[in-house]
């Protein structure tokens, strides 16, 4: 019912508009006012997270996604060694884990089988699983060493979109807290990262606030067969979440590339007044990653592509490259994808109901997958 939707038309509209309180809650009583981490719920203990030798996420679809860019922030915090991998493939493959391996399964339902049965293998072959969830007393949480809970609170669309936003905040928790534990010598970023996290919420409310021309973007590409999306770094796991929201909502043909890959095969796809979303790394930092994307963009636009350029407020560079620039706030690089990604759901959303797309229950697609 419109009561429900809490005034919006659809679900979609109102969890992409409960971002920052969800955000916010995923972080709610796990920073202490000292600044560091409490995750009194992670039942695995610190001298066991401090034998483990390598994590592996296992996850499906934007949950994957989100295991992406966590693999950036544990291996870059933690110095441990990250796998992630689809759980559908995972399985399958007689994928190597032993004691020390903790395994981290992200689900927003807790409720998908192929997620499920990589954690039940990963348990068979010793290994501690940790779930990131957002259902309480679900399947995978039940079956998990531990979890942290990402307290979103229930999301009904089937295009997920607080859940992935939340998943990144737990993920980061949990490397932090990694991180923390085994006392890397990353400790002052650590602490830096903590209050950066704290404050992103605002950000995210900014970022909502400003949507407005994303929508009208949007309804001017209703009858494009194509959109093409373009990240480095943690910007490319947004790309591929911007490309499967758009599929999802829009059934348009829509790719993720890593930007870095455009000339080895996908720049042949380019041609006259295709759209191509680019994410662009903060220009603060990592500036090698930011020049070359700005390299591609000019690269791309010389070949006739209509580039949407997401970047960070005070980003000149691009101007002159960008037919249409998205403004996000200036983040540390590995929180980025917490702002980067809201403009690719509200996108997909405006596009979906340009097309006269059911928002909430896309064709084909169930909220849950519980079959493998
Ligand atoms: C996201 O928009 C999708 N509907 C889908 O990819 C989903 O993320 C995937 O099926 C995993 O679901 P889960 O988080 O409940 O395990």
């Amino acid at each position: 019912s419109a009561a429900e939707k809490g005034g919006y038309d659809y679900f979609m509209l109102k969890e992409i508009a409960e971002q920052p309180k969800a955000v916010a809650d995923t972080l709610l009583g796990r920073i202490d006012p000292s600044g560091s981490l409490t995750l009194d719920e992670v039942r695995i203990s610190p001298s066991e997270l401090r034998e483990v030798d390598k994590v592996v996420i296992v996850a499906c679809g934007t949950a994957f996604h989100a295991g992406l860019i966590a693999k950036y922030a544990i291996e870059h915090w933690t110095r441990i060694p990250c796998e992630v991998e689809l759980a559908s493939e995972f399985r399958y493959r007689d994928p190597i884990l032993d004691s020390r391996s903790l395994v981290i399964a992200i689900s927003q339902s807790g409720e998908t089988m192929d997620t499920l049965m990589a954690l039940r293998h990963a348990r068979e072959q010793g290994s501690k699983v940790l779930a990131i969830c957002n259902t309480n007393g679900s399947t995978i949480p039940r079956e998990s060493d531990a979890v942290l809970y990402t307290h979103a609170g229930p999301e009904v669309a089937v295009a997920s979109t607080k859940c992935f936003l939340t998943q990144l905040v737990a993920c980061y928790l949990v490397a932090l807290y990694l991180g923390q534990v085994r006392g890397t010598k990353w400790g002052d970023e650590i602490q830096a990262v903590i209050k950066d996290l704290s404050r992103i919420s605002e950000e995210v409310e900014r970022v909502l606030e400003t949507m407005e021309p994303v929508r009208a973007l949007a309804r001017t590409l209703a009858s494009k067969d194509t959109v093409l999306f373009l990240g480095r770094h943690v910007g490319y796991p947004v790309a591929l979440e911007g490309a499967l929201k758009l599929k999802e909502l829009a059934y348009m043909h829509a790719e993720g590339f890593a930007a870095g890959e455009l000339k080895h095969g996908p720049i042949a796809l380019i041609e006259e007044d295709v759209p191509v979303v680019v994410v662009v790394p903060s220009s603060r930092g990592r500036s090698v990653l930011h020049d070359k994307i700005v390299s591609n963009i000019q690269e791309i636009r010389a070949r006739g592509a209509r580039t949407i350029v997401i970047a960070e407020e005070g980003d000149e560079a691009v101007v002159p490259y960008a037919d249409h620039l998205i403004r996000i706030p200036a983040t540390p690089t590995l929180l980025q994808p917490l702002v980067a990604t809201v403009p690719l759901q509200v996108f997909a959303c405006e596009l979906a109901t340009a097309r006269g797309n059911e928002v909430d229950q896309p064709r084909n697609l169930a909220k849950s997958v519980t079959v493998e």
